[in-house]
């Protein structure tokens, strides 16, 4: 396999490369790591951008040094510790056992490994030893012997580059980490904009894009989740980028719980960016021989804008994260009963949805919350993993028979770091249930959080979810967390280690993940967390699919599915027909629109299937066929954005096969106007010379004519329509 990296020994430059990105970094004097260069492929290095020497007041300089021009302060840098003269944000931040702060990190040395090693505990990227090399660089505090191995693993055909340190205390004293970040990178450029992916319960991840000013600003979450509120992703881009041209830099954190995006402007206007978990209530003792690996931060470049950022990210995400059976197959439509019943069912109700589910075409039924100990409502059974026979009087496989019976695979909700205070669960082991001691927890939901740090919490969830899995007639699980954490704290750890909790929470989650779906491979994981409330990367590790937001009105889901397409391939989010007046929203979106934003990703219904009218059956029925005939495009296919919703009355987006043979397009439009704007959409990602023709109105184009003239919009009559185009190359 050709060389991915490269050490230049007379230079001190380390280069990571393929046929579309460059990494470069070197040792400066002093032995500290400099970010020299991340973008478009460059061919050698001769030693251009060493960081000018000027010097600066106020900026102090190295220990020891009577350089005046060389200063921690300004260098751009790859990983900087504290207690010089570097006053930004630092990427690792300790106390030493003497109680002082400083830790200082000098290059030491490096290895190149073919592939991509594993992080002991965490989900990350995975690479064969053809696709990936990998570089770790160690550097070490000489006085304590604190050493960071940083890992770069560039893949080979991907704009992409997975990025994590490994803190190991080499010393012979304690350390106690305040703050370990996966990653930093300095940047000279000054006029750039920064985008995340805010948002809230059922209105999640929608693009914010503002300058980057001097000063520091985060992105976090300090909910003990990836969290609603802010998605583990930013993107720090020219000022004059869009969705198709100007650099763009994406960072993506692997992990689902406590994390922190830094941006600071510093006063030479060049911008850090720090990356990881929150250090929010973070402290983790390191006792000598003991290191801390951090989650990694999958580090993008695109010089055609957000779009080829996103196709990176899909790519990487579809055949780099995604693991099992599932990964490359096609994904069941399926009918799910919360929406249509909420917790009023029990089995004769749950079977007239199922008969019609069959009548439709549908592949799969979940059994959604409602089906296990005494829940009637929300108040009450989380931990109580056991049939409730009221619903259910001839046991869960009697029902999931049926089910199987009418040719539907099975599905059931779980929500299994959860306890309620009205449950065996509580009754028997109210030490399970998070909180800190002498003080009442705050419930949310009415629900309490499981301390996963326990090891008897984790097994009791283990066992209680393969009692059910062993009976084999469950083929789908949706794993749910509808709160968020508080009162942390653990009364399996001493009161030194409290600063641990947040993450060994996340660590006791991936364990039981890891352990669940190795064990049940059958089995298709449904991410979900009062819909999009976990929705990252470290979650797509072991769910191939997520349930994108609870909020299921076709006009807001466009929003939120797109903005959680910049980062997270369609193939992994999941969208439901629901009824009107919409539940979350109170909107009457017409059948056809919700049809089609639900078709854009993995596919499914959540209403009354026993309610619809006759031509609303026969909706469904055609919605079902069409998506089973467009199903490997979208969850296969390049994902492209045309347009916005936040920026005009439309939004817009399309699938293009790998092979640029056939295009779908969806086109949305929003409220109409009596005098209508006349629009185009033009199209992306087309073979320019291929002549395509429309599916159903057969007009031919080629692909040229469709990206550069495009085609008018047609004016409707209504708002909230929907227009989809199916374009087949015909030579
Ligand atoms: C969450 C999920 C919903 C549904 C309910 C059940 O809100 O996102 O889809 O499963 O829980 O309580």
């Amino acid at each position: 396999m050709q060389k991915l990296i490269e050490f230049d020994e007379k230079n001190k430059v380390f280069h990571l490369h393929n046929d579309k990105i460059s990494y470069l970094f070197g040792i400066e004097e002093g032995g500290y790591l400099s970010h020299l260069y991340f973008g478009k492929r460059v061919f050698g290095y001769h030693g251009q951008l060493r960081y000018p020497r000027v010097d600066r007041g106020f900026s102090g300089n190295l220990p020891g040094s009577l350089d005046r021009t060389y200063s921690l302060d300004s260098l751009l840098q790859e990983y900087s510790g504290t207690g010089a003269c570097d006053y930004r944000t630092p990427a690792l931040d300790l106390q030493n056992e003497d109680g002082s702060y400083a830790v200082r990190l000098v290059y030491q040395g490096h290895k190149i490994t073919a592939g991509k090693p594993k992080l002991p505990g965490l989900p990350a990227a995975y690479a064969t030893d053809e696709e990936a090399q990998t570089l770790a660089v160690t550097l070490k505090d000489e006085l304590t012997g604190v050493t960071v191995t940083l890992l770069y693993t560039i893949f080979k055909d991907l704009a992409i580059i997975a990025r994590s340190a490994k803190v190991t205390n080499a010393g012979s004293s304690k350390v106690a980490l305040k703050k370990v970040a996966s990653m930093q990178m300095d940047l000279l450029r000054q006029d750039m904009d920064v985008i995340s992916l805010p948002g809230a319960h059922a209105n999640e991840r929608h693009l914010e894009r503002e300058k980057i000013g001097q000063g520091r600003k985060v992105f976090e979450s300090r909910r003990g989740a990836s969290s609603h509120q802010m998605n583990s992703f930013i993107a720090v881009l020219e000022h004059k980028a869009d969705e198709f041209s100007g650099d763009v830099y994406g960072f993506n954190l692997v992990y689902s719980g406590n994390h922190s995006f830094e941006i600071e402007k510093d006063q030479f206007e060049q911008t850090r960016i720090v990356a990881g978990i929150n250090d929010f209530n973070f402290e983790w003792q390191l006792d000598a021989g003991e290191s801390f690996q951090t989650p990694e931060v999958l580090l993008a470049f695109s010089s055609h804008g957000l779009n080829e950022m996103s196709q990176n990210y899909h790519q990487l995400i579809r055949e780099h994260i995604v693991r099992g059976k599932f990964k490359h197959r096609e994904r069941e439509i399926l009918v799910n009963n919360w929406e249509a019943t909420y917790f009023d069912f029990n089995e004769d109700k749950l079977k007239t949805i199922v008969d019609e589910a069959k009548e439709l075409g549908i592949e799969m039924f979940v059994l959604d919350d409602g089906w296990f100990g005494k829940r009637d409502n929300d108040n009450t059974s989380l931990g109580d993993w056991s049939v409730y026979a009221k619903k259910f009087p001839n046991g869960l496989k009697h029902f999931a028979d049926y089910v199987h019976a009418q040719g539907l695979k099975f599905g059931l909700w779980f929500e299994p770091e959860m306890i309620s205070h009205e449950s065996e669960l509580y009754k028997e082991h109210p030490e399970y249930l998070m909180q800190v001691p002498e003080r009442i927890p705050s419930p949310s939901r009415d629900q309490y959080v499981l301390d996963l740090t326990q090891k008897a919490v984790r097994e009791n969830i283990v066992a209680q979810l393969s009692a059910l899995l062993d009976e084999g007639y469950i083929d789908y699980i949706k794993w749910d967390m509808n709160r968020h954490m508080s009162d942390v704290y653990s009364v399996a750890l001493p009161k030194e280690k409290q600063g641990e909790v947040y993450h060994r929470y996340m660590l006791g989650l991936y364990e039981v993940l890891e352990t669940l779906t190795t064990k049940y491979p059958d089995v298709l994981w449904e991410g979900c967390s009062g819909g999009g409330g976990r929705f990252d990367t470290g979650y797509a590790y072991y769910m191939p699919q997520s349930w994108t937001s609870d909020n299921t009105d076709a006009l807001a889901r466009q929003t939120i599915q797109y903005g959680t397409s910049l980062v997270y391939p369609p193939s992994v989010f999941t969208a439901h027909v629901s009824a009107v007046p919409n539940h979350q929203t109170g909107r009457i979106t017409p059948f056809k629109t919700r049809g089609a934003v639900a078709m854009s990703a993995v596919f499914g219904y959540e209403l009354d299937l026993t309610k619809l009218t006759v031509e609303e059956k026969q909706a469904v029925k055609e919605q079902v066929s069409l998506y089973k005939k467009i199903r490997p495009l979208v969850q296969f296919g390049d994902f492209i954005r045309l347009k916005n919703p936040a920026l005009g009355d439309q939004c817009a987006w399309m699938f293009v096969a790998k092979d640029k043979s056939e295009a779908l397009v969806f086109v949305f439009g929003r409220l109409v106007q009596a005098q209508p704007t006349l629009t185009k959409t033009k199209l992306a990602g087309l073979a320019e010379a291929k002549v395509y023709e429309e599916v159903t109105s057969k007009a031919k184009a080629t692909g040229s004519e469709l990206m550069e003239l495009g085609f008018y919009d047609p004016v409707v009559r209504h708002d909230f329509s929907a227009q989809m185009y199916h374009f087949k190359a015909i030579d």
